[in-house]
């Protein structure tokens, strides 16, 4: 797959993210700067009140332009609906709050978000029970489901080794047993995978990323059926309060009018990049989902579009020590955690040497890259220099 390729995307969707065809007016909405809105009558802030997750009321449940941001992303993920929160965190939360009980256990499935699993962990006081599957086959995954396993988790690709899950299976098994098959799409992105399509239930995504893409906001959003979604608004979103502010839905919705572009571009550029440091002396290995073979290729073909602007390089390095100091010598790369924005990114998923018996899965000399829109060239030179 040429993941460069302009014609990756799906046609819809870059009409979607240009809200190409709208009705006359503005461009762009405006920003309701509202907390409150005013009805007629008692009566009808009543009736209006009865179907909140729709009609705004109270801007900690529905504002105009956080709803149009929502429709936006539930027409790219072929969702009934979507509701948007004030960050990726808020979202997952909401989702977990709104669909686990006391005596429910949630299975994660690959390389989960960190502060994802802390969340987790403080369930576990409330009564959620919670394991890891890390092995990717469906084998394994099944095997690893309790009778009390309500809810199947997953990322992929994984935000660090960028592992692909056989989600067609996930999502098949799991909707024959009645759990709730919920993915985080960040690094996919809504334009590169379509897990409702390949039978999630949900799919969230932190839109501080590439839908923001400009590093200048933060926002989450969980995407799936109207009643899904209702429930996550009136048990998570309302109560939680992690609402999204209006502002911050504007600034998501200009950044998805460039996603297909940005992304296209730093695919692109990912790639090569990705390609140039797998034939380094210097390289052990590249992760990087283009590249993988046997069943990673297989199911990249069939359930990904393309892949984004990430990966990460295992170097040939003696210690985690001169693998920071690559990473410092970098001068385009901000040293910084987050991605998905213009500007290039380097980090390491050890803050300190992890020592023989904790490097299991994340090597010590490992960093991971999120391609910018500096250019190949300069990028690919700016790391010639920090590695020589
Ligand atoms: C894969 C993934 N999911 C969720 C989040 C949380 O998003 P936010 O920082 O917007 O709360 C992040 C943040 O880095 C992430 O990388």
């Amino acid at each position: 797959m040429d993941s460069g390729s302009p014609d990756v995307f799906d046609p819809a969707d870059r009409l979607t993210c240009l809200r190409a065809g709208d009705a006359a007016g503005p461009v762009m909405p405006p920003v309701v700067q509202a907390s409150l809105f005013r009805f007629d009558s008692l009566e009808a802030l009543f009736a209006a009140q009865a179907r909140e997750h729709e009609v705004s009321v109270y801007s900690r449940g529905t504002n105009p332009t956080v709803r149009e941001l929502e429709q936006v992303i539930a027409r790219l993920e072929r969702a009934e609906a979507a509701k948007c929160f004030g960050s990726g965190m808020g979202a997952i939360a909401a989702t977990l709050f709104a669909l686990l009980e006391a005596g429910d256990h949630v299975l994660f499935c690959g390389d989960i978000y960190g502060p994802t699993i802390e969340l987790a962990e403080r369930l576990a006081g409330f009564g959620v029970g919670h394991s890891r599957c890390f092995a990717t086959d469906i084998d394994s995954i099944e095997q690893a489901i309790t009778p009390t396993t309500r809810l199947i988790y997953c990322e992929s690709p994984g935000s660090m080794r960028f592992e692909l899950l056989p989600l067609h299976e996930i999502a098949a098994f799991a909707r024959a047993r009645g759990i709730f098959a919920v993915i985080d799409n960040t690094v996919a992105t809504p334009l590169l995978q379509k897990p409702l399509e390949l039978g999630f239930d949900l799919s969230l995504h932190s839109c501080t990323k590439y839908i923001g893409g400009h590093s200048d906001t933060l926002g989450g959003t969980v995407a799936g059926s109207n009643e899904l979604v209702e429930r996550i608004f009136r048990r998570g979103y309302m109560l939680l309060g992690a609402a999204m502010a209006p502002h911050d839905a504007w600034l998501h919705l200009r950044g998805l009018m460039t996603l297909p572009q940005r992304l296209a571009q730093q695919q692109a550029d990912a790639m090569e990049i990705a390609q140039h440091l797998a034939s380094h002396p210097k390289v052990r290995r590249v992760f990087h989902p283009a590249l993988a073979d046997g069943v990673q290729a297989k199911l990249f073909a069939r359930q990904m579009r393309g892949h984004s602007g990430l990966f990460s390089v295992e170097f040939d390095l003696p210690d985690h020590a001169s693998t920071i100091a690559v990473a410092n010598r970098l001068q385009l790369f901000g040293k910084a955690i987050s991605w998905g924005g213009v500007e290039s990114l380097v980090t390491s998923p050890w803050r300190r040497d992890p020592g023989d018996a904790e490097e299991l899965r994340m090597p010590r000399t490992m960093l991971r890259f999120s391609i910018g829109l500096e250019g190949r060239d300069a990028l690919i030179a700016d790391l010639g220099q920090a590695m020589a």
